[in-house]
């Protein structure tokens, strides 16, 4: 079945190094810029639902700024409690200076 992309920021939008929240297809995504690559991820942290696209970028990590988990954005991967479980990933599309996201998660993360 083909993934149906949508448009969903201008990559001008999110600076280098940062997240954004939008939202597209009923959820809220966080985009994050790492040095130039957008990566798509649920802005939902997986220990208590806090908001992820709040949390400090760093590299391709991002921490929850509720309780301080980290999540590798490119993944979704846990690195570090008190979350365990991923956090659900988004394929990203650069088209020209537009950022679709897929609008469907892929397949539950890294584990
Ligand atoms: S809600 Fe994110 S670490 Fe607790």
């Amino acid at each position: 079945m083909t993934v149906e992309f949508v448009k969903v920021a201008n990559a001008a939008d999110i600076p280098l190094g940062a997240a954004r929240v939008f939202t597209a297809f009923d959820t809220e995504l966080a985009i994050c810029n790492v040095e130039g690559e957008y990566y798509a991820i649920a802005d939902l942290c997986t220990h208590d639902g806090g908001p992820l696209g709040e949390g400090e970028l760093v590299d391709n990590q991002i921490e929850c700024p509720r309780h301080g988990a980290r999540f590798d954005v490119i993944t979704g991967k846990a690195l570090c409690l008190p979350a365990i479980l991923p956090v659900p990933t988004y394929k990203v599309e650069l088209r020209g200076d537009e950022i679709w996201v897929a609008a469907q998660a892929t397949a539950s993360g890294a584990r």
